[in-house]
């Protein structure tokens, strides 16, 4: 949306009607126009094509840790397949991602705090409690417990989230082989850091397409 404010054409896509419904809210209030569309990252071209948005694309921002719902190494590969055909040549792709090196064990198996609300009409508790995946230990269990009272109604909500943390030589390695050039690492996500794999949780990303090479 902060590109929007600045001019440029933007277009959302998220897999979650919910989502989408509060990005548009968000964007009606901010006066801002952007192009929202329902669909599947790791379909992205044919999302878009369907939908008859014009691309290519100066830049593709995947921020929110959205890449960690991609949980295995096939999908994580498809997409930025699916990212590299809707991007311009020579185009950037932005996004950021977990460390697994600085998964903290203590926070495992822990139900914990995450936030609390309290206003005059909402009041929210939110608790969590995380666990390892069985087959691969760099997928978190997130599991989050909502209470909730909003405008005096009283609600209980449950759900669980698999979010993938990443290896960042691993992560490069597949960047390289799809043909992304790393240009940037940060250890934020504001960026502002440059990326320590045994200091900093988050890896910020920013790279390039390559073109295809002419022979
Ligand atoms: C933590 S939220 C971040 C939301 C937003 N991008 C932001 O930065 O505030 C992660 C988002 O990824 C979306 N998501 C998960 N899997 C997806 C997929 N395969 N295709 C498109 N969106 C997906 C979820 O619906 C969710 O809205």
């Amino acid at each position: 949306m902060e590109f929007a404010k600045l001019g440029y054409r933007v277009v959302g896509v998220d897999v979650s009607q919910k989502m989408l419904e509060l990005a548009k809210a968000k964007a009606a209030k901010a006066g801002i126009e952007v192009r929202f569309i329902h669909g599947d990252m790791t379909q992205l071209f044919s999302v878009l094509s369907e939908e008859n948005v014009a691309f290519p694309f100066d830049a593709v921002i995947c921020m929110g840790n959205s890449l960690a719902h991609l949980l295995d190494e096939e999908s994580f590969r498809k997409t930025l397949d699916e990212i590299s055909k809707v991007l311009c040549s020579s185009g950037v792709l932005v996004f950021w991602v977990k460390n697994a090196k600085l998964i903290r064990d203590d926070l495992i198996n822990r139900l914990m705090v995450d936030s609390l609300i309290n206003e005059p009409d909402l009041s929210l508790a939110l608790l969590c409690y995380t666990s390892r995946d069985k087959a691969d230990p760099d997928i978190l269990i997130w599991n989050s417990i909502y209470l909730i009272k909003d405008h005096g109604n009283l609600d209980f909500q449950v759900r669980t989230h698999p979010l993938k943390w990443f290896r960042h030589e691993k992560l490069a390695e597949i960047l390289k082989s799809q043909r992304f050039k790393v240009i940037h690492t940060y250890g934020d996500t504001l960026g502002q850091k440059t990326f320590e794999e045994e200091k900093h949780d988050t890896i910020f990303l920013i790279c390039q397409k390559m073109d295809a090479v002419r022979v």
